[in-house]
């Protein structure tokens, strides 16, 4: 079973929020090894695809995508003689056009297509920073996706630490994922250096201070896994290295770190180094979660 599926033998019976909290999934070493680093290699379409550019589209819904008309508007201004395409007036309606090359005028005004916005899922794996560039050419998350700089990450992961990244343009929902505000849901799986002890539990999860700076976080729901050397973690913000101040503040060295979802959003069967894009419905439910309202 991956490491993402939930783990049935564990009881809630350590939870701080119960009634809302999702499963918590296996510890580390319970999986297949699925995303062990020999398998870790980014494979088939969904890590290599191309992001589609240069298509070709009808007239008309070029110029309802870059909000000029409505497609039966734009048939009409077609018909009218007011679309010219690079230098031609174009009458035909079925006529298609290149939407990044092509110059389009409507009534004498040039058309821009708005940017298309991306909305990217990555399994992050270890030795991955989570920065657009590096000046010491370390490997960057961008590196993975091959798509030069198009996106930016949701938050940062440190460069050890492995799972659910999304990278996407949209700045807009990027900012309210990221604020604390929003609650946006982040669950972790940590090894740990030894047995976390049953009694530090409430510690963990009631709204502890963290040690070295004094700050203090919110309350999460937690849950001891397996043998004990592993923790499931759910928190609703997002301070720099929280969950490793958190353990530590508790005298506890977290030696792997696992975010196994984010906003709801599990790897699912992407290898370590895969991703893919967000669909449709995923995207609405990220919006739904920041409380925008989606513009398609
Ligand atoms: N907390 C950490 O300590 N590290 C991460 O990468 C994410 C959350």
């Amino acid at each position: 079973m991956r490491a993402t599926t939930p783990n049935k033998s564990d009881k809630s019976k350590n939870l701080s929020e119960s009634s809302r909290r999702t499963r918590p999934p296996k510890p580390f070493g319970a999986s297949t090894g699925a995303t062990s680093a020999a398998k870790a290699r980014p494979k088939g379409a969904a890590a290599t695809e191309p992001l589609e550019s240069g298509e070709m589209v009808r007239l008309n819904k070029f110029i309802s995508m870059c909000g000029a008309a409505s497609r039966r508007k734009a048939d009409e201004l077609i018909e009218q003689g007011e679309v010219i395409v690079n230098g031609k007036v174009i009458t035909e309606l079925g006529f298609k056009v290149h939407r990044e090359t092509d110059e389009v005028m409507v009534s004498g005004k040039p058309l821009r297509e708005p940017r298309r916005k991306l909305y990217i899922l990555l399994h992050k794996p270890k030795d991955a920073i989570t920065t657009t560039q590096d000046d010491q050419s370390r490997r960057t998350v961008i590196d993975l996706l091959g798509i030069d700089g198009r996106v930016y990450p949701v938050g940062r992961l440190d460069r050890n630490t492995t799972g659910v990244l999304l990278l996407t343009n949209d700045g807009d929902l990027a900012t309210r994922l990221m604020h604390p505000s929003y609650g946006v849901e982040k669950e972790y799986i940590a090894a740990l250096d030894k047995k976390f002890t049953r009694a530090d539990l409430p510690k963990l999860t009631g709204g502890m201070r963290l040690k070295d700076t004094g700050e203090k976080v919110s309350e999460c729901a937690a849950e001891i896994l397996g043998d004990g050397l592993s923790v499931w973690l759910k928190i609703h913000e997002g301070k720099n290295r929280q969950v490793h101040r958190m353990f530590w503040s508790l005298g506890y060295d977290v030696k792997k770190l696992e975010r196994v979802r984010y906003a709801g959003l599990t790897v699912g069967n992407l290898r370590r180094g895969e991703w893919r894009r967000l669909l449709p419905d995923e995207i609405r439910q990220l919006y739904k979660q920041v409380r925008l309202e989606p513009e398609f």
